[in-house]
């Protein structure tokens, strides 16, 4: 199958890797916002076409062969960044997210995979938390422009008849081809496992009571080359901020998540494995 995945980032050079190892046509387009080209040498290497692309903006040719799958996961995915900078933030999750799905529409391309955030839901949370949990306030631009994304590709979609996967993932972890150096580019469970590893504090803001959905990148990657249309939530476990350091400290796991992020798929990897505890 051609393969398009908008966002060479973390996970889509994860996905991308994946895709080749199983015989894809593979091209990963980014815009070099948080990932530098030159991190995707070995992909390129081992057959990845390499390409220069803004979602702002017209993608090109990048449709004219038209990919079997467009896996949109182009996007200014960090909280403090989007505090930094909203305008670039909107530019790209709101406006550049519609675009993408109008073009996908415009060329005939039958599937668009979405990653989404689990963070539709927003906090309060209770019991299995699934695709037919309503949507729940949101407290930066990042998260908030997910619950638009979802929205403008699935009046896009039903516009142009192709197919939307729409998946909203958990904390993703693990090590990718492409992993990020900024502070503000690093998710929790990695973080945690480096700052453990050379005796450093975890910092715990409000008692590591947050609760969040985690995943490793092995099975997000897996999940999302396997998408079919419709919403499904991306988390093999569901714990607190609290739990994940008890696991990074080796220490005995304090009280349980308060819910469950419901998700249908299998999963292989556990962050108790990943964190040695
Ligand atoms: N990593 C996680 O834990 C996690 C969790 C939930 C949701 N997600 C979502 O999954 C998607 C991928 O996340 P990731 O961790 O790979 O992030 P990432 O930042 O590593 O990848 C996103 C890529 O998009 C590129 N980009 C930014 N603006 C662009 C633009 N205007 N045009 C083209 N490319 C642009 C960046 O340069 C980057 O390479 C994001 O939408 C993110 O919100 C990630």
């Amino acid at each position: 199958m051609r393969l398009l995945v908008l966002g060479a980032g973390y996970i889509g050079a994860k996905l991308g890797e994946l895709a080749l190892g199983q015989g894809h046509e593979v091209v990963l387009a980014d815009n070099w916002f948080a990932t530098e080209r030159s991190q995707l040498d070995g992909l390129a290497a081992a057959g990845a076409r390499v390409e220069t692309a803004d979602i702002r903006e017209d993608l090109g040719g990048l449709l004219t062969g038209r990919p079997d799958v467009v896996y949109l996961l182009a996007a200014q995915a960090s909280r403090p960044l989007s505090e930094r900078d909203p305008d670039y933030t909107e530019q790209t999750n709101v406006t550049g997210t519609r675009r993408v799905g109008s073009a996908v529409g415009q060329a005939g391309v039958p599937l668009l995979v979405f990653g989404s955030s689990l963070h539709v839901y927003g906090g309060g949370l209770t019991g299995d938390v699934g695709p037919e949990t309503p949507y729940g306030p949101q407290s930066d631009l990042a998260h908030l422009s997910k619950i638009y994304g979802e929205q403008a590709l699935a009046i896009e979609a039903a516009r142009h008849g192709f197919g939307l996967a729409v998946m909203r993932l958990g904390i993703v972890y693990g090590p990718s081809p492409v992993e990020h150096d900024a502070a503000e580019s690093q998710t929790v469970v990695d973080k945690f496992r480096r700052r453990a590893a050379v005796g450093d504090e975890l910092p715990l803001d409000d008692g590591g009571r947050a609760t969040i959905g985690v995943v490793h990148i092995e099975d997000a990657a897996r999940i999302l080359l396997e998408a079919k249309p419709g919403t499904e939530n991306v988390a093999a476990e569901t714990m607190t901020v609290a739990e994940v350091a008890a696991f990074a400290r080796r220490e005995k796991v304090c009280e349980p998540a308060a819910f469950t992020f419901a998700s249908p798929f299998s999963y292989r990897h556990r962050v108790a494995d990943y964190l040695g505890g």
